[in-house]
């Protein structure tokens, strides 16, 4: 039966180190600030962005929320991030995601000053991720090897394969991997003999947000699994992109839906707006 990784436990942490870095700073009179925008009320959105909010709180950064309306352009929307982007009071800028149809979002990333995407959205800072540069990392996917390391899985030269291939998680999970020194695989929707690719995964980290779609037959016995996925069964519980009670029986580790990966997305965000304010010394 596989260890179950703890995020909660792991983001609390997380979360407790920020709080004193943020102390740290308040102590030599600097305020941190993170804008996060919502556009619409996506009902999902509201709650990650509420979510967001309360753990500024905990941590004691200074967040400033701006809920605009479904019908905002994209020429408003990208003059509130010039504008954000001039404030020297402000560190962090995050838009959430999806925008309603009518946005371009990729313009709307690009908007965002490199040195305030807490996100790690913006291609300079995915750029530099790739060719190992310092920058912003894409939080659910830092966040992955944060669990990895504090429950002390070892990556130096072990097989990993990602499940998914999406710019949020997928292509920079690939890049953090092979930053550790794993040999890594990415398969997609398109890749053939999948099952036979992510048994020979030591970490299987699977992010196709399809819900209990990695069965037991597509893991090899005491693998570590992490399971980024997240949906909502008709029953209302929440399930993962993993069939978690079969896997859980041959798995060497495995990270729970809820209580594994999600946690973790918001504790990196709050280490981002720390690491904001090094990065724009
Ligand atoms: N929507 C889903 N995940 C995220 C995230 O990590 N950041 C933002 N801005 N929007 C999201």
């Amino acid at each position: 039966m596989a260890v179950r990784i703890d995020g909660k436990m792991i983001s609390a942490q997380i979360k407790d180190e920020v709080k004193a870095q943020v102390e740290a700073y308040k102590k030599e009179g600097k305020e941190i600030t993170l804008a996060v925008i919502q556009v619409g009320n996506d009902p999902a959105s509201s709650v990650y962005v509420g979510n967001k909010k309360k753990a500024c709180e905990y941590v004691g950064i200074r967040s400033l929320a701006y809920e605009l309306d479904e019908k905002t352009t994209q020429q408003e929307l990208l003059c509130l991030i010039s504008e954000l982007n001039s404030r020297a009071d402000v560190n962090g800028i995050l838009v959430q995601l999806p925008l309603p149809k009518h946005f371009n979002e990729e313009e709307i990333l690009l908007a965002i000053s490199p040195l305030k995407d807490v996100d790690g959205f913006h291609p300079m800072n995915v750029g530099n991720l790739s060719i190992g540069k310092d920058g912003f990392v894409s939080c659910t996917p830092a966040g992955v090897i944060e669990l990895l390391k504090r429950t002390g899985i070892e990556m130096e030269g072990k097989e990993c394969v990602v499940l998914g291939r999406s710019n949020i998680v997928g292509k920079p999970m690939a890049m953090l991997m092979l930053r550790e020194n794993a040999t890594v695989t990415v398969c997609h929707s398109r890749t053939k003999n999948l099952k036979e690719i992510t048994k020979r995964a030591d970490i299987l980290i699977v992010a196709i947000g399809k819900p209990c779609f990695v069965t037991a037959d597509y893991v090899k016995e005491g693998a570590t699994v992490i399971d980024v996925g997240i949906h909502r069964k008709e029953d209302k519980k929440l399930c993962g992109d993993v069939a978690f009670d079969e896997v859980e029986q041959i798995a060497g580790a495995i990270t729970p839906v809820p209580g594994g990966v999600g946690p973790m997305t918001i504790a990196m965000l709050m280490k981002n707006c720390v690491e904001s304010v090094k990065l724009q010394k």
